[in-house]
């Protein structure tokens, strides 16, 4: 496939990194296209763990693959260069494979700011993602290439390190000729038209914010959307399958389910499948990606929820809903999810009811832990 893209299907943090790492091999480009440095993805190569909050999750160990940050982005120079500057300690060839569009907009010390004082009730990660996006729309924003013009310092270090300026359309031959893998940020749930509004981020996490970025002559092969077998969620905004007191603690722990960008715990609860099926038809994702089966090892039952009592269409339908409206199925659980066998009634499940294929499943943080389904 030619170019493909890998969205975060709920509330973000379902696992994109990992795959959009495994896969990234096999591309050219490797494209974020959205949101900033609220974006936490967790990548373990050769047992290191890594996160990157800026940086696509680009497998750099390949030569042929580079990086580019989209113009729907918004960036904060200081942070990426740190990004940067641990990839060029490692060696200074593989900084040089990262491009930047000019025409994405800067995060600045005041948006953080902003968020400390005005976003708590969202649960924001402060990192100036939705008054960088104001300023924007505002049109009092920003942009990388205004930073470019006045020699900010953190433009000189970037440019120091071997990182790129170019616009998407200068580099069009390219894209044209080579594969492109887009990388989502969060989660539909939490797309600015689409997820549990207010409650979101500010950044298009479905399939219009590749179109956004200026990509709309390039048609995508694949929308892969990704999922956990059961649903987290950091912040505040509604979550139907929420589970609460030991319970809870008990996943969490088992999934080691804190934030990668705040620490914060994560909310856990059970597979949300009115969720991922109203998430799926608005994030233009038509094949499935589903994440961290070992977590549910040993489990007798596994619930699933199956309906909210009627079929979400909007985001006020994630709200408020009624503990007896929300109906469960337990399939058999498995003891151990090596035995693929095992998986078959929940993942059968999964894809009867979102009308989508399962093509590939995670059972570990190990690429071999990545299989076919
Ligand atoms: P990745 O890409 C999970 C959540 C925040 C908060 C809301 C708004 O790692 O999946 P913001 O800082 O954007 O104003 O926060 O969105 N949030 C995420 N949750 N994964 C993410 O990204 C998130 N990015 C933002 O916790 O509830
Ligand atoms: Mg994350």
């Amino acid at each position: 496939m030619k170019n493909i893209a890998i969205l975060g299907a709920v509330f973000g943090d379902e696992g994109k990194g990992a795959f959009t790492h495994h896969f990234s091999k096999d591309y050219d480009w490797v494209i974020r296209f959205s949101g900033g440095a609220n974006a936490g993805h967790t990548i373990y190569r050769d047992g290191i763990k890594y996160v990157h909050n800026l940086l696509p999750s680009f497998d750099w160990r390949h030569s042929h693959v580079k990086a580019f940050l989209g113009s729907g982005m918004v960036i904060d120079l200081e942070q990426l260069c740190k990004e940067v500057q641990q990839l060029h300690a490692i060696s200074p060839e593989i900084a040089s494979r990262i491009y930047i569009d000019p025409d994405a907009f800067v995060v600045l010390p005041e948006h953080k700011e902003e968020d400390k004082a005005n976003n708590a009730h969202i649960g924001s990660t402060n990192r100036g993602i939705g008054p960088a996006y104001k300023s924007k729309i505002a049109r009092a924003g920003i942009k990388v290439r205004d930073a470019i013009n006045k020699f900010d310092q953190n433009i000189v270090n970037l440019n120091y390190y071997g990182v790129k300026f170019k616009y998407a359309m200068e580099l069009e031959r390219q894209f044209k000729n080579d594969k492109l893998l887009f990388e989502g940020a969060q989660g539909i749930m939490l797309d600015i038209n689409h997820g549990t509004y207010p409650y979101v981020s500010c950044g298009d996490a479905t399939i219009s914010g590749i179109y956004a970025s200026g990509f709309a002559s390039y048609k995508l092969d694949k929308v892969y959307g990704v999922a956990k077998c059961y649903t987290t969620k950091v912040g505040e905004g509604p979550f139907p399958t929420e589970l609460s007191g030991k319970e809870a603690d008990e996943l969490r722990k088992l999934g080691n389910e804190y934030g990668a960008t705040t620490g914060r715990p994560r909310k856990v609860g059970w597979i949300d499948l009115p969720a991922l099926q109203y998430s799926c038809k608005k994030g233009g994702i038509n094949s499935l990606i589903l994440t961290k089966f070992d977590i549910l090892n040993g489990r007798n039952q596994v619930p699933m929820c199956v309906s909210y009592g009627k079929t979400p269409v909007c985001s006020a339908d994630f709200f408020n809903i009624p503990s007896y409206n929300l109906q469960y199925i337990n399939v058999p659980g498995w003891k151990n999810a090596d035995n693929l066998d095992e998986l078959k009634p929940f993942i059968s499940l999964v894809e009867g009811y979102s009308g989508l294929p399962v093509e590939y499943i995670s059972k570990g943080i190990k690429s071999a832990d990545i299989v076919p389904w």
